[in-house]
């Protein structure tokens, strides 16, 4: 008989302003683990303690998950956190918020699904990009495509959460922020959709909701929503489940005071307004040239029209950016940027299908991003597994 321990060591995702999502596993159920987190202000002074007991899902004889909602945070720059019972405790975790001076640095990555060796690679010069720098990322922006198929309890394993663990361990500490792909949801797309382990942004919108299970076993959640990070605010979007609730969503975020005040406006949506590399024979025969295409037909005249700065996107696995006039009659000043960067694993997209003729920057080899964002100043700086620079932009305002 195996002993019981940890399978999956906890990841931590952002839950809106202030508040985190907390997923752990066990090979056997633990007694009754709780979560306890504090805040501390100068590391000195420690806060109260707060205890949390999880929520708890078996998912099979050896699947054992429990959940928890961490908050809020307020505005403290450093939560600690740690799990424990009689039989499994973890040590101590610390998550770093935001600098003192408002500065956030995001890790972007997407579509590592079904090659872990090459995410493993991308992780690994990732970190000695920041070690470099002495910062580590305050946040991980995934978008989309962790695993190649949700219904295979290996794959969640073997593709997400081993390589990050094995890779140092982000994910205990840099709160993700989860946009999802084709390959994270149920091919069904239906009510029961059978993710086990994203539900994280489940009544993310109601207060009540936040102190209470996150999911039903067996129920179907929302993942569009909206943060703030530092100056800048990001919006979240489905491209796979295009609905009347996320374009009322979307439209009222866009005039929203918390939208329009922020210094840089970011949408991160899995599938790009505009794909120029895929399998020729399932674009053209297989239909799918039309995924997404209420992404560029909807969407986007609505990102140019309310002034999004920048749409980071994943799906096609490789790296393009454009940067281009938000509309004819724009100013120099007054641009939008699209971002493809589809290159953290997944094999690589090297055909050419369509032609938009408005990428500045086209780079057919996996890579990740440093964003970089201060009170004047976006940096979006891409690099590859060898962590030379393949791109760089910015932003002042
Ligand atoms: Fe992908």
């Amino acid at each position: 008989m195996y002993p019981c321990t940890f399978r999956k060591l906890p990841m931590v995702f952002e839950h809106g302003d202030g508040y985190y999502y907390i997923v752990w596993e066990t090979t056997c159920a633990s007694g009754t683990p709780l979560l306890e987190w504090w805040i501390d202000l100068d590391n000195e002074y420690e806060g109260s303690r707060h205890v949390i007991e999880p929520w708890y899902k078996q998912i099979d004889s050896n699947h054992h998950r429990y959940t928890a909602i961490l908050g809020p945070a307020e505005s403290f720059p450093r939560i600690h956190y740690k799990i424990r019972n009689y039989k499994l405790s973890t040590k101590q975790y610390t998550i770093n918020r935001l600098k003192n001076d408002g500065s956030v640095q995001i890790l972007v990555i997407a579509d590592n699904q079904n090659e872990p060796t090459t995410f493993r690679s991308v992780l690994s010069s990732s970190r000695k990009m920041y070690a470099k720098r002495q910062k580590y990322p305050n946040l991980i922006l995934h978008v989309g495509d962790s695993i190649q198929s949700i219904n295979k309890l290996s794959d969640w394993q073997t593709q997400l959460f081993a390589p990050m663990e094995d890779s140092g361990g982000f994910q205990h500490t840099t709160p993700l922020i989860f946009v999802p792909g084709n390959h994270d949801h149920d091919k069904r797309r239906g009510l029961d959709n059978r993710n086990y382990y994203m539900d994280m942004y489940h009544g993310i919108y109601s207060t009540d909701d936040l102190g209470s299970k996150p999911v039903a076993n067996g129920s179907y959640h929302q993942f569009y929503h909206s943060i703030s990070l530092g100056s800048a605010r990001i919006i979240v979007l489905d491209a796979e489940c295009p609905s009347k609730e996320q374009s009322e969503f979307l439209v009222s975020e866009l005039q929203s005071s918390a939208f329009k005040n922020a210094h840089f406006r970011i949408v991160a949506i899995h599938i790009p307004p505009y794909i120029e590399f895929w399998d020729p024979y399932t674009w053209e025969h297989k239909g799918e040239k039309h995924w997404g295409e209420h992404v560029r037909l909807e969407y986007d005249n609505l990102f140019r029209q309310h002034g999004v700065d920048l749409v980071i996107s994943g799906h096609q696995h490789n790296y393009q950016r454009s940067t281009i006039p938000r509309n004819r009659n724009s100013t120099a000043a007054d641009t939008i940027t699209y971002a493809i960067v589809g290159g953290a694993g997944g094999g690589l997209d090297l055909e050419r299908v369509e032609d938009w003729n408005m990428y500045n920057v086209t780079y057919l080899d996996h890579h990740y991003v440093a964003l970089d964002i201060d009170k004047s100043e976006l940096r979006w700086t891409a690099y590859n597994v060898a962590s030379s620079i393949v791109d760089h932009f910015s932003i002042v305002r």
